[in-house]
């Protein structure tokens, strides 16, 4: 396959995701714009949604814990604890249940592995050089940050009254005061990043490479829920006492189907369906399994403790002394040493 081919490839994929999230949201504004379509929009397909996560996660949940783990194999950059005059890294090279929860506590919070990420290039000699790479954190801890934060926002629209971190964080994100509506700089950074990390994918022929089009799908999901909700906010307002109605009557089990409330947020509403039910099957589900990760959850203390496989069944061996003594008068007739006379 030649070059050109492999690009097509590439373009194919990048195209095809992005139409898939167009279509999407172009099939939700449209059925929810006629009557009888806005039920499947506003309820039966964020139901279906819902039930995919929750048995799709539970499904990934009971693998995961499955999956035989018999060693300790936590991936580690640090001496681990032997002997006392021996300097060992608590951190990087944990070997108690509370340095795990460190470690995996900024790990999750500021994604401490990405920050050591290096790029990788080859110059002519050919010498391999090895350079910084913070962008990519930079990037990837804004878009997750701002996720969080405008999640945390939404539960003024789902729970009345709207929740003390709701309010403040409503406030805090909201500083600058730009304008009517207020803009949120979480907005602002959660696209930024997102445009970031789909120009690194374009941009850098390896990142591209191995591209496929699901980390194309999941960005330009996220992508579509971000423009469809700014549209919302700053340019085609919705009825946010309706929504709010909406969500409460959903979440207990009582929900009616509202008034118009736009194609924006029909498409909102279907992008952040899709989004769920693809998650549990998709990448983004490393949200929840670098929680059950057994190379960053267990604690490196193989020199304290000896750890016997828990699956290990009693095997029938056959040891030297029996081998021994079951050939016993053949080895001292060929005149071979024995152990045991
Ligand atoms: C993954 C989940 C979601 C993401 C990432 C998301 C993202 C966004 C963003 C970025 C905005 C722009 C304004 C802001 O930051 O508050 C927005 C607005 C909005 N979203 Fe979402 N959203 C999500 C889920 C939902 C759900 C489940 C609903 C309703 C059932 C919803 C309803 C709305 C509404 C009504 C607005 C406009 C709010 C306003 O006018 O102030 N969103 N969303």
């Amino acid at each position: 396959m030649g070059p050109l081919a492999g690009e097509d490839r590439e373009v194919k994929r990048a195209l095809g995701s992005v139409a898939s999230v167009i279509a999407v949201a172009l099939a939700a504004a449209a059925i929810g714009s006629i009557a009888p379509g806005r039920a499947v929009v506003t309820i039966w397909i964020p139901y279906a949604a819902f039930v995919t996560l929750l048995l799709g996660l539970s499904w990934r949940v009971v693998r995961w814990s499955l999956s035989p783990v018999p060693f300790r194999i936590p991936t580690v950059c640090g001496q681990q604890k032997s002997l006392g005059w021996i300097k060992a890294g608590w951190l990087e090279s944990p070997s108690t249940t509370l340095g795990v929860i460190a470690r995996m506590a900024l790990e999750v919070l500021t994604f401490r592995s990405l920050f050591r990420n290096v790029r990788s290039r080859l110059e002519a000699g050919p010498r391999l050089i090895y350079g910084e790479a913070k962008w990519l954190w930079l990037a990837a801890l804004a878009f997750h940050w701002s996720l969080l934060i405008i999640l945390l926002r939404h539960l003024r629209l789902f729970v009345q009254p709207p929740p003390a971190v709701a309010v403040l964080l409503d406030r805090l994100d909201g500083f600058f005061q730009v304008g009517v509506p207020v803009v949120y700089v979480t907005d602002v950074v959660l696209l930024v990043a997102l445009l970031y990390l789909l120009q690194r994918r374009f941009r850098d022929p390896q990142v591209r490479y191995i591209s496929l089009f699901t980390d194309y799908f999941a960005l330009f999901l996220l992508l579509g829920i971000a423009v469809t909700g700014i549209s919302m906010r700053y340019f085609a307002r919705t009825d946010v006492i309706a929504v709010k109605q909406l969500a409460i009557g959903l979440a207990i089990f009582a929900p009616a189907v509202p008034a118009n409330l736009g194609p924006w947020f029909y498409a909102h509403l279907a992008l952040v369906s899709t989004l769920a039910a693809y998650l549990p099957f998709s990448k983004l589900v490393h949200m929840g399994g670098v929680f059950l990760s057994p190379t960053r959850n267990l604690a490196n203390n193989t020199r304290m403790k000896r750890h016997v496989n828990p699956w290990n069944y009693p095997v029938k061996v056959h040891t030297y002394q029996e081998w021994e003594d079951e050939f016993r008068d053949k080895i001292e007739a060929a005149g071979l040493p024995v152990e045991r006379r």
